[in-house]
């Protein structure tokens, strides 16, 4: 195993435990005998208990400190790899989605589609209280449309602020589906 793989944070561990494993050595081979000649006499068991105890801390601090440099080695190739990728990807996805978004918006608000609000007079109920041959539907709560053939102008302000027993529809229904309705309304009352 090469020591160059091995991030600062893992060499100054291992200099760590190495160094204790160092002093320990160096002092129970010329300091503590020199104080007490019968070294390490009655405290044998100890002594190599704390001997085996380094050895394999160091041991320890070679396999983990040399693992975490792998690991963290490994995450930073990833992540240099990943970034330009995702970069393209976003900026790609952005266009595309505001350049579709700008088209459906302005398509929208120019002219309704007559056939989607066919869907949308169903959907909110219109025909529960207006009859309208087109739409199939007779009721009598509001004016019968096919009568009253009212123009594009009267039929949004209607549907977006209602009028007497007709709700307000502004906080229902989009921008679009009001067009679309309105287109439906016009088209299927005035032809
Ligand atoms: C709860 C019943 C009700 C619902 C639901 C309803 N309306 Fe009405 N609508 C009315 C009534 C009542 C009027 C008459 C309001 C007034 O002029 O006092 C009216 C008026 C209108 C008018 C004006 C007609 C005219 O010639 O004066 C239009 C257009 C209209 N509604 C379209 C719609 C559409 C489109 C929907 C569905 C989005 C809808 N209405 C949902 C009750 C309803």
């Amino acid at each position: 195993m090469s020591l160059l793989g091995i991030t600062t944070n893992g060499k100054i561990g291992l200099g760590l435990v190495a160094l204790a494993f160092i002093a320990f050595a160096l002092v129970s081979s010329f300091v503590l005998p020199r104080r007490n000649p019968d070294f390490p006499g009655r405290r044998l068991g100890a002594y190599l208990a704390v001997a085996t105890l380094l050895f394999v801390a160091m041991l320890a601090a070679v396999v983990v400190f040399a693992k975490e440099s792998e690991e963290a080695g490994g995450a930073e190739v990833t992540e240099t790899s990943d970034e330009p990728e995702e970069t393209q990807t976003g900026t790609t996805t952005e266009t595309e989605t505001g350049g579709e978004t700008e088209t459906g918006t302005a398509t929208g608000g120019a002219a309704g589609d007559a056939a989607a609000g066919e869907a949308v007079f169903a959907s909110a109920g219109c025909g529960g209280c207006h009859t309208l041959e087109a739409a199939g539907s007779s009721g009598n709560i509001g004016p019968n449309l096919d009568e009253s053939q009212p123009d594009a102008a009267l039929v949004e302000q209607r549907v977006r602020n209602g009028a007497g027993a007709m709700p307000a529809f502004e906080d229902d229904l989009d921008d679009k589906q009001i067009a679309d309705v309105t287109a439906f309304v016009v088209a299927s009352t005035s032809g």
